[in-house]
Parts: C-alpha cells; structure tokens; sequence
C-alpha cells in the first residue's frame, strides 16, 4: 500500500485519491499497486458501487515516474509489471469509474479517462499524451480508444506532437462530461458517485459490459505492452529519460531506434 494513494469507502463509494503533489503526483510502482488494490477490492467487495479517482495538489497526475521508466530502461522490471498490473484492472472493470481531474493529466493520466465512465475536468485541466516526445507508444488501450473518441488526426497530434488538449477542447470532443472550476471539481464528480450509488448495480454493470468491448481492449493492451517494453530499452527512449532529469530537451538526431 502506497503512502501517496489515499483508498477511503464512503456511502458504497471508494475514492482513490493520489498523494505526491510535490512530484505531480507522478506514479511509482507502489501507488501504481495501491491502485489495483483498489481497483481489485471494487470487484469482489458488493458493498463498493462506484470507483472515483482524484489527485490532490495543482496536477492530477504526471503520469509514470520518470526515473522508474529510466530504470526500467535498465533492465529492472517490477515497477513496469506495476504499470501493466493497473492498466490490466482499468480494463476489466466492471463497476462505474469517475474522475476528477484538474491541472496536468499526462500520458496515463489521460489515457485513464479512456477507461472511466464519468470525466470532470477543471477548467486548468491538460491532457497530455506525449508518448512519442518520450519516444514509447501509446498504452492502455488508447492506440485504438484515442482514436475512436477524437478521431485520427487530433489523437495523432496528441501522441506524435505532445501537445496539450485544454479543458474546453476535450469536453467538445467527447472526453469528459463537464469542466467545471476548480473549486467545484470534487463536488461535483462526488455528486455523480453519490446519483450512480442509487442506481441497480446489476442493470449499471450490464450496461457497462455492452459498451465496453473488454476483449478487444485487453487485446490491444497486450499488444502495445509488447511493443512499449520493446522501446523502454531504446537508445531513443533512454535519451527522453536522461533529457528529462537533466532538464534539457532530447536530441534524437545522432540515434537510430
Ligand atoms: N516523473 C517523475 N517526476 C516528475 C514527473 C514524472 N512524470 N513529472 C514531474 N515530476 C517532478 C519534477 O521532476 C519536479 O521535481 P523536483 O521539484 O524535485 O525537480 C516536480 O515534479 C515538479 O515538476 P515541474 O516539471 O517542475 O512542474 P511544471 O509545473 O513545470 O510541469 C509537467 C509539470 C507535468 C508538465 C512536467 O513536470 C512534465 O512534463 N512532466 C513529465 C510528464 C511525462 O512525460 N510523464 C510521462 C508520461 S508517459
């Protein structure tokens, strides 16, 4: 159990809400695990009708910790079995999933929102999958799930470009319900949990299951699990990780794959 990841049930709801501010909260392997806890107890406990997620501090989350990536690029794996283990339960679920995100959402802090049923964005909220700035491929599914929801041409400009989706845009393209300000943000994605406690959880889990089409997307997880194991070890990918923690931009040009 991760000291960054605070796991409390209220009223049928479990709230899983990120601790590491200070870093962005940035997922290690330990909060990556207290997050599958969660994710797991939600499936076996009855009591739990609705899974929220929600970071504390200016950024929901920065996505995987750089460093681990860094050493996982050096061969050491258990934080990325970690990282596989959560995106795993993400795609499984069969119980509501909410967000609530402000600030920096990156990489699997956006591709998350592919998996919950329910997204509030703040209006400082930024979407960010710069997988190919970090010289990896997408993950969770969201090779496929991006796509489907925005279409080609802006999923591609989030992976391959990197830039940042502002609130306002994701909620016109279909990735949250609302954008609300921030200091709404809890209330409001609570306020959603509290309505879909309410509801029958078996007709809730029914209607998940017909529009998720969850063999596809454990498919395609393990297919971009493959190839993003494959490019961690990349001299590319090692030049991202090295650039990032000396502050600096990468310089891919001298590289080959
Ligand atoms: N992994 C590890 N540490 C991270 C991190 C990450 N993904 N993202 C941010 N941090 C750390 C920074 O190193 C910094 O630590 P320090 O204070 O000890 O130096 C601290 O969090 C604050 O980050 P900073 O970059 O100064 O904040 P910012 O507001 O200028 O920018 C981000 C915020 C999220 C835009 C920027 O930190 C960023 O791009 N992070 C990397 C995101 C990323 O590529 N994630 C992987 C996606 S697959």
């Amino acid at each position: 159990m991760s000291e960054h990841v605070k796991t409390e049930v209220t009223d049928g709801i479990l709230v899983l809400t990120l601790q590491r501010p200070d870093k962005k909260n940035a997922l290690t392997g330990a909060m990556y695990d207290s997050l599958s806890e969660g994710l797991e107890r939600a499936e076996t406990d009855h009591s739990i009708k609705v899974v929220l997620f929600q970071g504390d501090g200016d950024s929901f989350t920065a996505g995987n910790d750089l460093a681990d990536f860094a050493s996982q690029a050096r061969g050491k794996n258990s934080e990325e079995s970690s990282a596989f283990r959560f995106i795993e339960n993400l795609g499984k679920a069969t119980k509501p999933l909410i967000a609530a995100v402000q600030g920096n959402a990156v990489g699997i802090g956006t591709t998350m929102l592919l998996h919950c049923d329910l997204v509030y964005l703040a209006d400082n909220a930024r979407l960010m999958t710069p997988f190919v700035n970090l010289a990896l491929v997408p993950e969770a599914a969201s090779s496929w799930l991006l796509p489907a929801r925005i279409g080609h041409v802006r999923a591609y400009q989030m992976f391959a470009l990197g830039e940042p989706m502002d609130a306002a845009t994701a909620l016109a393209c279909g990735l949250a319900n609302a954008v609300v300000p921030p200091t709404d943000l809890r209330q409001k994605a609570m306020a959603a949990a509290v309505t879909l406690t309410k509801r029958p959880a078996g007709s809730l889990s029914a209607t998940k299951a017909l529009m998720r089409e969850h063999s596809r997307i454990a498919a395609r997880m393990a297919e971009e699990s493959e190839l993003f194991k494959q490019r961690l070890r990349t001299r590319e990918a090692n030049e991202a990780f090295t650039a990032f923690a000396e502050r600096r931009q990468p310089d891919f040009s001298k590289l080959s794959s």
